[in-house]
């Protein structure tokens, strides 16, 4: 009899103690919710981790005279052009008005991008016409070896 008025007495405390841990629970996993994403966009990146490191993009001979061919970088487009008056440049492929891809035009030896008929220097990347407002961004370009490779970033 003792036991059975004991154990209905311990009921509710129970049941209350249940809901509070269930109220802490779902608070603490809602304030986890919240920090992770915080927490993943404060911590520096990998994807740069490779910045900088030369990237051998092919044989000197693949990138023939007045071409310009695109190539990876860091998963990165990048514009490795040949050119008579600068000799191997490499450029960021990604145009500076709207993010098109460029490409090359061989009628007037220049960098194209198709989307707004902008054009840019093969030797310096400076805008030549159209509306990006910024030349494109030069890769150092070193050939080591009969191999093209694609450094960091001049300016
Ligand atoms: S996106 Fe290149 S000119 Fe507009």
């Amino acid at each position: 009899m003792t036991q059975s008025v004991s154990s209905l007495s311990n009921t509710p405390a129970t049941r209350r103690g249940f809901i509070q841990f269930l109220l802490g629970f779902s608070v603490i996993s809602t304030v986890i919710g919240m920090l992770t994403p915080v927490i993943a966009y404060l911590l520096p990146k990998n994807a740069n981790a490779n910045a900088g490191v030369p990237v051998d993009v092919g044989k000197v001979e693949t990138f023939q005279p007045n071409t310009g061919t695109i190539v990876s970088v860091n998963d990165k487009p990048v514009i490795v052009v040949q050119s008579k008056a600068g000799g191997l440049k490499a450029f960021s492929a990604i145009c500076t008005h709207l993010g098109c891809v460029v490409s090359w035009d061989a009628r007037k030896s220049s960098i194209q991008c198709p989307c707004h008929d902008g054009f840019f220097n093969p030797v310096t990347g400076a805008v030549m016409s159209g509306p990006p407002p910024k030349p494109l961004t030069q890769y150092e370009v070193v050939v080591k070896e009969g191999k093209v490779l694609i450094g960091k970033v001049l300016g």
